[in-house]
């Protein structure tokens, strides 16, 4: 198996439900606007357990889609679940790293890639990587999330330096929490046109409580108590302001509180063949 990046959430079960959790709970807020036309051929980029390939193949039943990822172990999960999920999709799966696709020149229509550019040291890279496996006129769509949209009620600073942890060690392992903010200039400076950014806002309160279950604890919350054994580790934190931190989020999920979180999700054209010196970051 190829050894994955350094990546900040790890590729435990606990990690795998969540991002499960995640997708299902957001594939409405996300995926609308995305479908494909029959025919036509999609990658998606870092397809993980494949917990976006399912919406992906629900929404486009009539495309030919392949999911890619570097962790075989991820591929594996993906494939069991589409298959069980959508046993009549159209996908096939392969290992790699995006940085080196094993596929020729224009061979997709189109391209998805969802929360794999946080963790990559060198996004626009990646971005103009893609393009060469993107057809000219091509669609690219890019989904993140920015940790700097979050905001809740009540509010606590030991909750907002709980987040900032997960905000560092992200940056620490490479990657960057804070990038939906910054994906019109990623795509445009991968050479890109025609590029639309749309924030898509979760906001949950108790008149919403599968998005406080899905959202605000299984997805959020659970990610941020993730990293603790690293942030105690790395001092980036007490114990007892940590443990304070997490607590006070989880008051947000309960009674009188409120959460609020912004993705960004990109939809561009790939205008043509790479020029020589696209390829650098
Ligand atoms: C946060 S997960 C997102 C998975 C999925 N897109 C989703 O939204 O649930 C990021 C995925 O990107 C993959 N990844 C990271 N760097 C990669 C690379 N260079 N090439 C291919 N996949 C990569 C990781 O293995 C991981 O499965």
């Amino acid at each position: 198996m190829t050894t994955p990046i350094d990546y900040v959430h790890g590729y435990s079960a606990h990690e795998t439900r969540r991002l499960g959790d995640q997708a299902d709970t957001l594939a409405e807020l996300l995926h609308s606007g995305t479908a494909y036309p029959a025919g036509s051929k999609v990658l998606e980029v870092g397809c993980g357990v494949g917990a976006q390939t399912v919406h992906l193949v629900t929404a486009s039943p009539q495309a030919h889609f392949t999911a890619v990822d570097i962790a075989a172990r991820s591929l594996a999960q993906a494939r069991a679940r589409v298959t069980a999920y959508a046993p009549d999709a159209r996908v096939s799966w392969q290992q790699a790293n995006l940085f080196d696709l094993p596929f020729p020149d224009a061979e997709f229509d189109h391209v998805f890639v969802c929360f794999v550019l946080e963790h990559l040291a060198t996004p626009r890279h990646a971005l103009t990587a893609l393009r060469r496996v993107l057809r000219p006129g091509g669609t690219l769509t890019v989904i993140e999330g920015d940790h700097g949209s979050t905001f809740f009620h009540p509010d606590s600073a030991y909750a907002h330096a709980a987040v900032d942890c997960q905000v560092q060690l992200q940056s620490t392992a490479g990657g960057n929490a804070l990038i939906g903010r910054q994906l019109h200039p990623l795509v445009t400076g991968a050479g890109y046109t025609d590029v639309v950014v749309r924030p898509r806002t979760v906001y949950a309160d108790r008149s919403r409580p599968a998005l406080v279950n899905g959202f605000t604890r299984n997805t959020f919350i659970a990610m941020i108590e993730s990293v603790r054994e690293d942030a105690l580790a790395a001092g980036l934190m007490t114990p007892s302001d940590w443990d304070r931190g997490i607590r006070d989020l989880h008051r947000t999920a309960t009674g009188d509180g409120t959460f609020h979180y912004t993705f960004f999700k990109a939809v561009a054209v790939n205008p043509g063949a790479l020029d020589p010196g696209d390829a650098s970051d």
